[in-house]
């Protein structure tokens, strides 16, 4: 089928294309080795960077984690090629009033600056490498199709909803009260871990804790005319319980057994989630203690059956809501780190150590090339701590200059990655941080290449 093309068309595409193929300038320069670092701060221009590194790490990393600027207010500079392209960019027949292209105007160059650099962050992936992007309604739409674009939208994962602010951002007419995280894996099986239940398993026998989740399958679309092999009765025999309570069930009928067919909430007919094998198998005949199905009685007198679900883990939700998430938080614990809030809205820790969590087993590289003050460090050290991991992290940050009337710069802190640099001391110690530095120079001169951290 031929038609339109599908996807974002913006002006500067075609040369941010470009730049993710053009070869890396400059050089990186080691500015301090630490043979036993946690983590490797990059000062330089993420663009550059991610191609320098790609010479050692193409492949190699198991989950990144980014924060770019939103595209709101001031956070992004226009620079670069596009800037200019995409500035002059009048939209269809030169027009320039139009709302619409002014937010081209204000999305396009946006959008040229994160293409390439998505494009280079998904050749550093793994196969089963993961990518978290946070973003807000700015631009949550544009990005979903940069990636979309970027990964195949097969590799969409998932849409994560983080409440932010409970009490809502009111200068819209609906007060916002979240932002997102955009999770696509880089192959087709991507590693998303599942994470520990928030609640213990609250009954137990031999064999560990358990609890019980009804074996009657909810899905409204299986019937016994379409699953007919899931369609049987089991019989369940109330002189024998366990000592949870539970009654013994058997798939053969007996004299004082009692028959419990599949039966949906409104009392019609259903059927089984296991077929009879399966249930077979679970089933320790006469001893509901040592069995994997038992049945209960139910306050109208009927019964229903229960498989003895023992996982202690589950899927992640799709949205986070934790006091420890809250975007004040963050800054909480840059006060706490460096004194004072020397950078606006660093990601609260929790945040970010859950996308690791999710993201990044545990001996895996986490990079980060939108640092800020280095949050994803602290994160990536936070799990580790959890769960005895020996994950390590790479930081890119471009040394943007802090403005002169900033706490930041009266401070003695000029630009964002020495914030970065001093917080990461602060955590790990000199030893633990090693660092290198991007530095311009003619293609030819020797290139340092970056050390695995
Ligand atoms: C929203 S902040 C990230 C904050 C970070 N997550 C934290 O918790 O501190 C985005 C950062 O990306 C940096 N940045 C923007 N463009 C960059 C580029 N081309 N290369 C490297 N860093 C860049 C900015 O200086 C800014 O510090």
């Amino acid at each position: 089928m031929s038609g339109p093309p599908f996807g974002l068309a913006f002006p500067g595409r075609e040369q941010a294309l470009a730049e993710a193929l053009s070869p890396a300038l400059g050089h990186l320069r080691v500015a301090r080795r630490a043979p036993d670092a946690a983590v490797t701060l990059v000062e330089g221009d993420n663009l550059e960077v991610l191609k320098l590194l790609s010479d050692e790490l193409r492949g190699t990393i198991d989950a990144i984690y980014v924060d770019p600027p939103y595209n709101r207010g001031r956070d992004f500079v226009y620079r670069g090629v596009y800037s200019a392209d995409a500035k002059s960019w009048r939209g269809p027949r030169g027009r320039r009033a139009d709302p619409q292209d002014a937010a081209a105007r204000r999305t396009a160059p946006w959008l040229a600056m994160m293409l390439p650099r998505l494009l280079l962050a998904r050749d550093l992936l793994r196969d089963s490498g993961v990518l978290f992007v946070s973003i807000d309604d700015a631009e949550v739409h544009h990005l979903r199709m940069l990636l979309d674009e970027v990964f195949g939208r097969e590799r969409f994962v998932a849409q994560i909803v983080v409440v932010s602010n409970r009490g809502g951002r009111d200068y819209l007419p609906v007060a916002v009260t979240h932002e997102y995280v955009l999770c696509y894996g880089n192959g087709d099986h991507p590693r998303v871990a599942e994470l520990p239940k928030a609640t213990e398993l609250p009954l137990r026998d031999a064999l560990g804790p358990y609890e019980l989740r009804e074996l009657r399958n909810r899905n409204p679309r299986f019937t016994p005319l379409n699953r007919r092999n899931l369609d049987y009765p089991i019989w369940v025999d109330r002189a024998l319980t366990d000592e949870a309570g539970c009654f013994a069930v058997s798939l053969q009928p007996s004299p004082s057994g009692l028959e419990v067919n599949p039966r949906n909430s409104t009392g019609g007919g259903s059927v089984w989630r296991w077929g009879k094998e399966k249930l077979a198998a679970a089933i320790v005949a006469g001893d509901p203690q040592a069995s994997g199905v038992v049945a209960r009685r139910r306050r109208d007198g009927g019964h229903n059956i229960y498989e003895k679900c023992r996982k202690q883990t589950t899927k992640a939700r799709a949205l986070w809501d934790d006091p420890k998430m809250r975007s004040e938080q963050g800054s909480i614990e840059l006060r706490a780190a460096l004194g004072a809030a020397l950078f606006d809205h660093p990601k609260p820790i929790e945040l970010v150590r859950r996308c690791v969590e999710l993201g990044c087993g545990p001996d895996g590289v986490v990079l980060d090339f939108f640092a800020g003050s280095g949050t994803t460090a602290l994160a990536v050290a936070e799990q580790n701590r959890r769960d005895g991991g020996r994950r390590r992290c790479i930081l890119v940050q471009w040394p943007e200059p802090t403005p002169p009337s900033s706490l930041a710069h009266k401070a003695g802190f000029l630009d964002v990655a020495a914030i970065a640099a001093a917080r990461l001391e602060h955590a790990f110690g000199n030893h633990r941080v090693a660092s290198l530095v991007w530095h311009p120079g003619p293609a030819g001169r020797r290139v340092a290449k970056p050390r695995r951290p």
